[in-house]
């Protein structure tokens, strides 16, 4: 039996190569160029990479398929399809896990602007090395004007103006919908990050001292492996890298037709994501060999390898050094700013998917609604003096709780509560080129929830008794703790809003081999 649509025809990417191309996007971002090169570095340098390989064949790309399988199957944002997933039995909760992951999703995105606000200040500045011999002290003094942790409305001009722009940019192209604005800005740009990325990396790998840097990040530290911070940090880094488990890839699957293989388009964004990751640790660190070797001491001598610190004031300082670093400077800055940008697109979009669905608005309105209020929220918390502190602070505690407790809940909730896996098994199976296995159910169901719960309740620990940074426990309480509160608490309120057409008059799509041939053509 076919389903009978219950809503308007739903929005669609053009065709398979539009959804990998969006997909890639939204998982190549900042997590890539700044932290992924950092994290790998810190954490046991090349034997990372075992932990690394370990959590993407584990979780991260049976997560994907589980996202991938639950938005196509139940045609719909998380609240939705989740909820549909649930059933009468457990519809509610389940569409309370959906808001979880929304809630998230807009969180991330008042910070994640604010970064590529920064990029696209340093992609200017880069033309002049504005920030000539003293990066760090014109990152945080002069650019920034940071203040101690707190609260203040003192407005930073440099930061609001872009903030603006990418605001106004994002709002413009969620408005557009899914096909003419999202699908069209990856088109766009994610080949231009390719080029841009690629001639910055071969550029840096013919620096004086490169291979020193490459020495430093992949010489393995196999002492690493026993420190379970470092498996950790290698979980966290896919879920946030592979964009899973806050929704992003259940709304995007969604937009995707009836007959639409799911399983091969999953392995090509996992491998097209990381071979990213490993291509940015390769021209970061080929680069900081290059000023190591300047500044005559080891790479591991060098100060700020990670985040913030590298992107925005080691970066500076080595293309000050640099013959030809403005335009290097460029090409960084202007990748950190097309990759972010991309990935925003979709972080925003699983916002404003769920409310165009639950309140019955279209595209441009919700746009203008979610967006604007999430841009006066991010110029108010992060435009500021106080802006840095607090966009470390909230970051760690989403990334480290928020999304990983939003994989433990929907892997424990789905598969172990409901006990849906060989449904979605069996849908992911029908619809693609190569059958999932039974292993897939027991990654999803056994072996992710309990690494994942692992994790959750160390972190847990660790920030309750160890704090964060050195930041006092009255603030890490207000800004950290608090930003998981808001989170929880938006999703309860927004599941108990009226829907304005109830999304559960609805039949989950039978796979296409279940279809007569005559109707297959219908809903395409
Ligand atoms: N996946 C996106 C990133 O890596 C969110 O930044």
């Amino acid at each position: 039996m076919t389903a009978a649509p219950t809503t308007a025809p739903r929005e669609a990417f053009t065709g398979q190569v539009g959804f990998i191309l969006a997909a890639i996007g939204s998982a190549v971002g900042l997590g890539n160029i700044w932290r992924f090169p950092g994290v790998a570095y810190e954490n046991g340098g090349g034997a990372f990479l075992i932990p690394y390989v370990v959590a993407l064949l584990t979780a991260g790309i049976p997560i994907l398929f589980l996202d991938y399988a639950i938005g196509h199957r139940f045609r719909g944002a998380a609240p939705t399809a989740l909820r549909r997933l649930g059933g009468a039995r457990a519809g509610r909760l389940l569409e309370g896990l959906g808001w979880f992951q929304v809630a998230i999703a807009f969180v991330i995105g008042l910070y994640y602007t604010v970064v590529i606000a920064w990029a696209l200040s340093y992609f200017v500045f880069s033309f002049d090395i504005r920030w000539g011999d003293d990066p760090a002290g014109f990152f945080t003094g002069e650019y920034l004007r940071v203040s101690d942790p707190g609260l203040s409305l003192d407005f930073v001009p440099g930061v609001l103006l872009p903030l603006v722009l990418v605001w106004i940019a994002t709002i413009a192209v969620l408005g557009l919908g899914v096909a003419k604005g999202i699908q069209r800005a990856n088109v766009i740009f994610l080949p231009l990050l390719l080029v841009g990325f690629l001639a910055l990396v071969v550029r840096a790998l013919f620096l004086d001292g490169s291979a020193a840097g490459l020495n430093a990040l992949f010489t393995p530290d196999f002492a690493a492996l026993v420190n379970p911070d470092v498996w950790i940090a290698a979980y966290s880094q896919i879920f946030f890298s592979l964009s899973i488990a806050f929704g992003i890839m259940i709304t995007y699957s969604s937009y995707r037709r009836r007959r639409s293989n799911l399983t091969a388009p999953a392995l090509v964004v996992a491998f097209a994501n990381s071979s990213f990751e490993i291509l940015a640790g390769i021209g970061v660190f080929a680069t900081l060999g290059f000023f190591a070797v300047q500044q005559g001491v080891a790479v591991g001598e060098l100060e700020g390898l990670t985040g913030v610190g590298l992107s925005f004031i080691t970066f500076p300082a080595i293309v000050a050094e640099m013959p030809g670093g403005p335009i290097f400077g460029a090409l960084f800055f202007g990748s950190l700013v097309m990759a972010g940008f991309t990935s925003l697109l979709s972080v925003l979009q699983v916002v404003s998917a769920a409310f165009q669905e639950k309140f019955g608005v279209g595209p441009r309105a919700a746009a203008a609604t979610i967006g604007g209020v999430s841009a006066v929220l991010s110029i108010l918390l992060f435009s500021t003096t106080s802006g840095l502190i607090a966009l470390d602070t909230v970051d760690h505690y989403v990334n480290n709780l928020g999304i990983v407790g939003s994989a433990v809940l929907t892997t424990v909730l789905v598969i172990l509560v409901l006990r849906r896996g060989a449904e979605l098994r069996g849908h992911l199976t029908a619809v693609s080129t190569f059958p999932v296995g039974r292993i897939w159910t027991v990654l999803v169901g056994a072996l992710a929830p309990l690494v994942l719960g692992f994790m959750l309740v160390s972190r847990i620990i660790a920030l309750l008794t160890e704090g964060y940074e050195g930041y006092p426990p009255l603030y890490l309480g207000i800004v950290g703790w608090g930003s998981l509160l808001l989170i929880a608490v938006l999703a309860v309120a927004l599941t108990a809003l009226r829907w304005r057409r109830s999304p559960d008059d609805f039949t989950p799509w039978p796979a296409p081999h279940q279809l007569p041939t005559s109707t297959t053509g219908g809903s395409r």
